[in-house]
């Protein structure tokens, strides 16, 4: 049985807290958020004794591990805290905002030889993981571009300040950059040219972005918060190589014999003249998922997979990017 400490009870953690309810290896035991009515109602829901202040949830003994689901600017001091009060640590994407404080806050937990990860749920994504092993495979041949565009609107405002939580290219595309590393391998440099759309933003709420790998593939992305609320903006997201063009989903005709919409998602490769091959995989809850292997591990005392170095690697490449975009350049990575 691992018992958790949540600090911060805002969506995120409202999500995994719902999440645990159903594994029986663990349980809430306390909970924390510097608005009161938040810490009070999240124990009310999912048990757990609430404070104001993380400093007191850590000297309850019985805490083994804490979920840092702080705003990201907020997560470098309850993780280091945690570290010394050696408790495990699961730290919400992107890991920090600085470089230095990410460090800082590795080091911490090294030094208390406690586990810690960094939030990167998309690892646990079937639809993902099945994008990663086609384009390993050399189905779309190489050199590969990985195209990606998004839109949408945080609903809190500390999402679209650059100080509190980076904005787009970081909050969202951190996802990115952490699995396209897994994909390709390092990063050799970023080009990019950031833009404030919405007035009400603090810094760049928009930006068009390329990582170039030293493989020589690429990433691009085109990722705005500042479009008007509710105007909508296609979501891309496909890869394209010299054998072919890599789309997420499938036509009802291309289904596979036994195929279960419900419970199964596929891919479609398209290498011309009408030759297509479907990927299908199936559809899991990448935040159950993540959720088992994180308590798992905890409980063990082993290291999940992903670890601090990771969250290191994709914040490095988020830097860039966001220096890239307001130089309006290339930036080596
Ligand atoms: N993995 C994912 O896909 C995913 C999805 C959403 C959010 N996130 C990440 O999770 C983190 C939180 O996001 P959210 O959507 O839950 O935000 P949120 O604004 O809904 O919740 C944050 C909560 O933290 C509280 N808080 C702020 N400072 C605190 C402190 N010092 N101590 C204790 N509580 C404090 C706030 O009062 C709020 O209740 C961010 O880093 C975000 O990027 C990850």
């Amino acid at each position: 049985m691992l018992r958790i400490g949540f600090i911060g009870c805002g969506g995120i953690a409202r999500h995994h807290a719902t999440g645990m309810q159903q594994l029986k290896s663990a349980r809430i035991v306390a909970a924390s958020d510097v608005v009161e009515a938040a810490a009070q109602s999240f124990a009310k829901d999912f048990g757990g004794t609430p404070y104001t202040d993380y400093r007191k949830l850590l000297k309850q003994a019985d805490v083994d591990a804490v979920w840092v689901c702080t705003p990201t600017f907020q997560h470098p001091a309850p993780v280091i805290a945690a570290a010394k009060a050696s408790k495990h640590i699961f730290c919400e994407k992107p890991m920090a905002l600085k470089l230095a404080e990410a460090e800082s806050m590795a080091e911490a937990a090294a030094k208390a030889k406690v586990r810690f990860t960094i939030g990167f749920v998309r690892r646990f994504d079937t639809q993902w993981g099945t994008l990663r092993k086609v384009v390993q495979s050399g189905a779309l041949g190489w050199p590969v571009i990985w195209r990606f565009a998004a839109g949408g609107r945080p609903a809190n405002p500390w999402f679209r300040d650059v100080h509190k939580g980076g904005g787009p290219l970081m909050d969202g595309a951190i996802h990115n950059y952490d699995f396209m590393l897994q994909i390709f391998g390092p990063v050799a440099s970023v080009q990019a040219s950031s833009l404030q759309f919405d007035k009400t933003s603090v810094g760049a709420d928009t930006a068009s972005v390329i990582v170039n790998f030293k493989s020589g593939d690429q990433h691009s992305l085109i990722w705005s918060w500042g479009v008007a609320a509710g105007a909508p903006v296609t979501y891309l997201n496909d890869l394209i190589g010299p054998k072919g063009a890599l789309q997420f989903g499938m036509t009802a005709a291309q289904a596979p014999k036994g195929f279960d919409p419900q419970k199964q998602g596929a891919l479609t490769l398209k290498t011309g003249q009408g030759r297509e091959r479907v990927y299908t995989y199936p559809q899991r809850d990448m935040f159950l998922e993540q959720l088992k292997h994180v308590v798992g591990c905890f409980a063990r005392g082993e290291q999940p997979l992903v670890k601090a170095e990771d969250g290191l690697k994709s914040l490095k490449v988020a830097v860039a990017v966001l220096k890239a975009g307001a130089s309006r350049g290339t930036v080596k990575v």
